[in-house]
């Protein structure tokens, strides 16, 4: 038998792929048809179907409404001020194209660099995209960096993205079990785990309160005080038995279908603390104006009632002053298909603000 053809390129390794228990991958990490998008398209067809976001993706919500609220022209300089996975970036391109540019600002430095290999993948090359990693709070200074006196169009879609709260090494998620670090930025301290060892009971009821509407705030910042006091919180799935004991909630798997809000508002009072959410909000709503062009139109989506509430009082103090020329009425809502293919749709508000 001949020798093999040193130069001819050998055969790529069979990867053998990993086992898990039943029919369907459950665990994030062993999802790998979700996470290689291109090369299995049919089976992630399949999740997006079934109301699911396939595992290391997000899908952007309600384009069309920011679309129509964006109003954006060809050769347009726009801000997407939370890039996530690039999904109203990729819609945005294609309005401003050709010669249009588009920045986008992440502050997650593990998300942040795949999205960029995505779009460059896509074709979108440095002079239509640049990717800043980057505070929204900081955008006046972004702006200045790049030469630009303001964008002609800018959008925050806040919160998290669907990649960072379906991946447990992030500890977004009660639902399954990983440090307890809720950090968008990992890079920054502190981590949830530290916030919570020293927070004073006090501040900790005000914060379940203020970043969730927890109506049982004191009861659980009483509680969860007195039992890092024993054993500090690390995991999020320890976090989350302590919950359910405080509140008397079943324990999850049993047949018997469990009210996790309580749960859910707990970790979102905590994500917003650690990565000082409304701060750096309240922070960007003041610079905005600054950030525009004469003309240049902003629309910002939010997920709960503590950001709404101060961009509905930002615009409107914008629009009282003079400011802004005009700002949505009224919130706008997703409707019909969306909220049935994406649940995560039903508590995204919308406005809008046109600069004077
Ligand atoms: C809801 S996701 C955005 C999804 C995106 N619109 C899409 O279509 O893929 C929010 C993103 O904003 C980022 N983010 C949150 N707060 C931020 C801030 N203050 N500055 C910059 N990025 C932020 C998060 O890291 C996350 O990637």
């Amino acid at each position: 038998m001949a020798d093999p053809d040193p130069t001819s390129p050998s055969p790529a390794p069979h990867k053998r792929r990993k086992r898990y228990a039943g029919k369907n991958p459950r665990k994030f990490a062993d999802k790998y048809k979700e996470h290689d998008p291109e090369r299995y398209a049919g089976d992630v067809a399949k999740v997006i179907a079934s109301g699911k976001t396939p595992a290391g993706s997000h899908r952007p919500i309600m384009v069309t409404e920011i679309l129509a609220a964006l109003a954006l022209q060809p050769g347009e300089t726009v801000v997407d001020c939370t890039l996530g996975y690039g999904g109203h970036t990729r819609e945005m391109l294609a309005k401003i194209a050709p010669k249009g540019r588009l920045i986008g600002l992440d502050v997650d430095p593990i998300e942040q660099p795949k999205t960029i290999a995505r779009l460059r993948a896509a074709g979108f090359g440095e002079d239509a995209f640049t990717a800043v990693r980057s505070n929204f709070a900081g955008l006046p200074k972004v702006l200045a960096e790049l030469g630009l006196t303001g964008a002609d169009a800018i959008l925050a879609d806040l919160g998290i993205s669907s990649m960072q709260l379906d991946d447990p090494t992030r500890g977004f998620t009660f639902k399954h079990d990983g440090p307890l670090d809720l950090r968008l930025n990992p890079t920054r301290e502190p981590t949830a785990a530290s916030w919570l060892a020293r927070v004073r009971e006090a501040d900790l009821a005000a914060a379940l309160a203020d970043n969730a509407d927890e109506p049982k705030a004191e009861l659980i910042a009483r509680e969860l005080v007195a039992k890092r006091s024993i054993t500090p919180f690390t995991r999020t799935q320890q976090l989350a038995e302590a919950l359910r004991e405080i509140l008397r909630l079943p324990p999850p798997g049993r047949g018997v279908e469990t009210d996790d809000s309580p749960l859910r508002r707990v970790f979102q009072a905590l994500r917003i603390a650690v990565n000082d959410e409304f701060g750096v909000l309240d922070l960007f709503l003041r610079h905005l104006p600054s950030c525009l062009q004469s003309g240049g139109r902003v629309a910002i989506l939010t997920f709960h009632s503590g950001e709404d509430r101060r961009v509905k009082q930002a615009f409107k103090a914008g629009l009282r002053d003079g400011v802004y020329s005009s700002v949505s009425e009224d919130v706008i809502r997703a409707r019909g298909e969306e909220l049935r293919a994406n649940p995560r749709s039903s508590s995204a508000k919308l406005r809008w603000a046109v600069r004077a």
